[in-house]
């Protein structure tokens, strides 16, 4: 099949869509006529390197006008704006352009193996390991007041051994760690029947099959080009070439969180609708559209709006609409609302807040943009220049009830908890003066690093220092917005010394949009930044006791007065930790009645456990560590499922 024949077929069975017809009739002559000048070229460009021949000019020129035919590809993307995210591309075209894409793309690209250094050695991918598996060690011992149920992480897994670049003649472009397939860890908590209150913990793992993945594994090698960092134009080809061959313009991951809603369970990543998952085998059961209702990306943190249960989300779009916001019934069956938040721009919002009454809405300047890509820029931007605001609204708002609170530019991708203070909303939250989505810029600059090196790069200590100074800008913050006067109070509540960069917050999820006392956050010790980016490891916990002054105050330090307690549990050496989340006791009372329970890693040992630490005496050692049966990479997202009816 040639393109011509295509082009007879696309004709033949492309109906009721002219304009993407025609776009794409566009594309195909230009690949027809571009793709054996790029072969030509490409082979030309090696001899004349081989030959070290420096007279390259008539084929630089050649490749200019090779590329500028490709441009066609800018008014499909262009056209996009009027065409839903997801293009139905019909099943004839799909079948005849597959094979035909497949050869152009093994033709003109090359996928490379993105290389782990050994400091990185448990962000590698594991194998899916089958059936249960039941643990036989525990250091210690589980608590008997402990609750039966599912203590769940995910986390990225590449397929395929590991996360790729890709090189072609339009350049390189790699996929972010954040990007791997999503794969389920799931401890067990059961109880031996006739055993009194004998623990019985299971292990099992399985990778989460969205439409991509099961695309990728049936064809046995990687198929999709990365398009999330790289080279503008290899971008923009790769996203084209997606959308070309798969319908789609990106992997549907799957791998950032799982959640429960109306007692079924689901695993989420923010650039596609929820997978529902089998709580005791992991199996994919399929998407979740709540009824044909939601058909589009979906935060990986909705919330639970205290009192009534109902879940607020919100999917955000780099076609207008750019955000939409949803609330679901307590029991999962519908959409009860439905709203454009009418932004005139698309950003990159990982969270969403909720308090009794109201939504908390985050617009800061982490954008997608895709005219921008298209141009040359970078698809996704922080710039430290553009507005941000916090909107309160109420639960059933729209865009016209938003009020909205200018605050300084920053970028937030965890909220830790927001509530209702007289006639003030608080948001708490892990604040950073920067993105490191897409990897930063200003440490290419200071470092003078290219993409490519920072994949392997480790810092020497003379780094560390200089590193420690930038990279501390994650701080716990604390926003007041007076609903009345309008007034935004600021502080960092916890620390001014920057000893520790601490994030994925959890709190007792009984006081989700409630005051609160309490928080746990991850804490990343600045002795250990080796490949920070994209990779952070996590050498212990933070208890923040936001209701209680810390007793040593420096003399030097200018906020000594607003700084709270904070107790730390910090993890043996070479030890890290992912996915932790705080499990309620059973009957517990007080808000810290319960256990902090974390994914953690021996990297001297080579072994992966599951800590119990407990929650009122902190900084004690765990009361027991789990020995897990196999390797557990280091993930995102945890949660403690409670058994239902199981
Ligand atoms: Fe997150």
């Amino acid at each position: 099949m040639d393109i011509k024949q295509l082009q007879a077929n696309l004709a033949a069975t492309v109906r009721g869509n002219d304009i993407l017809k025609y776009e794409v009739q566009n594309v195909l002559d230009a690949f027809s006529c571009a793709t054996p000048k790029l072969k030509y070229l490409e082979l030309q460009v090696s001899k004349k390197c081989a030959k070290k021949d420096e007279n390259i000019n008539q084929l630089t020129n050649d490749l200019q006008e090779c590329i500028k035919e490709l441009g066609v590809v800018k008014p499909l993307l262009t056209n996009l704006e009027h065409f839903p995210l997801i293009v139905d591309v019909p099943k004839v075209m799909k079948e005849i352009s597959s094979k035909l894409l497949d050869t152009l793309v093994d033709f003109t690209f090359e996928f490379v193996d993105q290389p782990l250094s050994p400091s990185q050695s448990n962000f590698a991918p594991v194998e899916e390991i089958g059936e249960v598996v039941r643990v036989t060690t525990i250091q210690g011992k589980i608590p008997d007041d402990f609750p039966k149920g599912v203590y769940i992480r995910n986390g990225s897994n590449p397929l395929f051994g590991g996360l790729k670049s890709s090189k072609s003649i339009f350049g390189k472009s790699s996929h972010l760690w954040i990007e791997g397939e999503g794969m389920l860890h799931a401890l067990y908590f059961t109880k031996e029947k006739g055993k009194g209150s004998k623990w019985n913990v299971l292990y099992k793992n399985k990778y989460v099959e969205t439409d991509t993945f099961n695309m990728e594994k049936n064809r046995k090698k990687p198929g999709f080009l990365p398009n999330m960092e790289g080279d503008a134009l290899a971008v923009l080809m790769d996203t084209f070439l997606n959308l070309l061959r798969f319908g789609v313009l990106h992997k549907y991951i799957s791998n950032t969180n799982v959640f429960e809603h109306g007692k079924r369970y689901y695993s989420i990543a923010e650039n596609h609708m929820p997978q529902e998952i089998n709580i005791q085998t992991l199996e994919t059961l399929g998407n979740w559209t709540v009824n044909g209702a939601w058909n589009q990306s979906f935060t990986a943190h909705p919330k639970k709006i205290p009192r009534t249960g109902e879940l607020v989300i919100m999917g955000i779009n780099p076609l207008k609409p750019y955000l939409e916001l949803g609330v679901i019934s307590a029991d999962g069956k519908q959409m009860v609302h439905k709203v454009d938040l009418k932004f005139n721009r698309c950003i990159l919002c990982h969270e969403i807040g909720v308090t009794r009454r109201y939504i908390v809405i985050l617009d800061f300047p982490l954008t997608i943009d895709i005219n921008r890509l298209i141009i040359g820029g970078e698809l996704i931007k922080y710039d430290k220049d553009e507005y941000a605001r916090i909107g309160i609204m109420p639960h059933y708002g729209d865009a016209n009830s938003i009020k909205w609170f200018e605050i300084e530019p920053c970028c937030v991708f965890h909220i830790i908890n927001c509530f209702e203070d007289n006639d003030e909303v608080v948001v708490r939250a892990c604040r950073a003066r920067r993105s490191i989505i897409p990897r930063p810029e200003f440490i290419v600059d200071e470092f003078g690093l290219s993409f490519d090196r920072l994949n392997e790069m480790s810092f020497c200590k003379d780094n560390v220092q200089v590193l420690k100074e930038i990279l501390s800008f994650f701080h716990v913050c604390e926003w007041r917005l007076n609903m009345k006067t309008r007034e935004v109070k600021m502080k960092n509540p916890t620390t001014a010394n920057h000893q520790f960069i601490m994030e994925f917050p959890m709190i007792n999820e009984r006081f989700i949009g409630l005051k609160n006392k309490f928080s746990y956050l991850q804490l990343i010790d600045s002795e250990d930044f080796s490949n920070y980016f994209g990779f952070a490891k996590f050498g212990g916990i933070a208890k923040l006791h936001f209701e209680e002054r810390r007793v040593e105050i420096s003399k030097d330090d200018k906020q000594e007065d607003d700084l709270i307690k904070v107790e730390y549990h910090i993890f043996p050496t070479k030890t890290f930790c992912s996915g932790a989340i705080f499990v309620q006791k059973v009957e517990g009372v007080d808000e810290d009645d319960g256990w902090i329970v974390a994914f953690t890693h021996n990297e001297n040992t080579n072994q992966s456990q599951v800590y119990i630490i407990d929650a009122k005496d902190f900084e004690s050692e765990p009361i027991a560590i789990i020995i897990l049966p196999s390797r557990v990479p280091y993930g995102f997202h945890g949660a403690f499922m409670p058994f239902f009816n199981l």
